[in-house]
């Protein structure tokens, strides 16, 4: 990296990062010589990253970074993501100390073949991988128009587009099917993307909804039923590695082709489809609204 590394001394925070993807991100990103902090709810998992960041550091000392520079920029904020409350005080406890926040990483995510309930009384799968990015990145709105460039990057999949809102069955209690929980909740997450870019277009903060691949990581783990077995499949054949997802991701922030662009799906460092309802603004206001409600955010938040 040279000296016209356009992120050197940006503040990030990634959600979920202590394994998978958003590990692989994060190294990146210490790479780049970003300041990271972790929302994660595993602080021994934490631990061991910083460890292998840091041994990883010390045999990269001859570069500008320095092992403790390094020790330094990797920070921890222990939240269980699928709790509304954890989510708020993680956004506070992320203000108290930063007054503006450069990028923001909504990566949290699962796959559940069974139905589980969150501590809210919530379908899992529908606040990890939208509930959540919904109610942060609301609330830290302030601390991302603070920067002078920032970037949103909901972390989506191309189950987006397959996706469908089931608005008198959220919760998933009539019907529930992981995949079905799963593009609804995808589908929900590009909505935002689509919704926010629109109430931000003429901010200096971009927001994007990317696609990362097929990744070899631990999602879909949870039993071995088909929708597993089927992934594990696919993690064994055409699935990349948690690394080239990484650089994926983090080319929406330094590729000149796609750093300026706002609002879109990317998939592949391209720009991608998006499912059709996405373009539906009165959907869009639809959801928001009832995300407001659920996430229990002030009626000011509605739009
Ligand atoms: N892998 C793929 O093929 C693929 C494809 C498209 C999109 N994606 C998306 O990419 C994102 C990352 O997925 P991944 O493949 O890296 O999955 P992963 O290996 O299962 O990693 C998920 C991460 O989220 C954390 N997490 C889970 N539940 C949490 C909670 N309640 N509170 C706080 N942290 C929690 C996990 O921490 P713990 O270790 O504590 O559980 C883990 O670090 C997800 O949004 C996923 O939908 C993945």
């Amino acid at each position: 990296m040279n000296n016209r590394n356009p992120l050197r001394g940006k503040t990030a925070l990634i959600t979920g990062a202590t394994g998978g993807i958003g590990a692989a991100t994060v190294r990146l990103l210490i790479d780049y010589g970003v300041h990271v902090v972790i929302a994660a709810r595993n602080p021994d998992k934490f631990k061991s990253l910083l460890e292998e960041v840091t041994k990883t550091a010390k045999q990269k000392v001859k570069d500008s970074l320095s092992q403790k520079q390094v020790e330094n920029s990797l920070e921890f904020i222990k939240a269980d993501l699928s709790s509304i409350e954890d989510i708020k005080n993680c956004a506070l406890q992320f203000k108290e100390k930063y007054n503006h926040l450069d990028i923001l990483i909504n990566n949290v995510g699962g796959f559940f073949t069974k139905r589980n309930i969150t501590r809210d009384g919530y379908e899992l799968t529908f606040v990890l991988n939208y509930l959540c990015a919904f109610i942060l990145t609301n609330l830290l709105l302030p601390s991302l128009k603070n920067s002078k460039n920032a970037h949103i990057i909901n972390i989506a999949s191309i189950e987006q587009e397959h996706g469908k809102i089931f608005y008198d069955d959220l919760n998933g209690e009539k019907h529930y099917f992981g995949l079905r929980a799963y593009s609804q909740s995808k589908l929900a997450l590009v909505m935002f993307t689509r919704q926010l870019s629109e109430m931000l277009k003429e901010s200096s903060i971009y927001v994007n909804a990317v696609h990362p691949g097929i990744v070899k990581t631990n999602i879909a783990q949870d039993t071995f039923r088909l929708q597993s077995l089927l992934y594990r499949l696919l993690k064994y054949t055409i699935a990349i590695t948690p690394e080239k997802a990484a650089e994926n991701i983090v080319s929406t922030l330094v590729d000149r082709r796609l750093k300026n662009i706002t609002g879109a799906c990317i998939k592949k460092r391209k720009l991608g489809k998006f499912n059709p309802i996405s373009n539906d603004k009165e959907e869009c206001k639809k959801l928001w609204n009832i995300s407001v409600e659920l996430g229990k955010l002030p009626e000011s938040f509605k739009i």
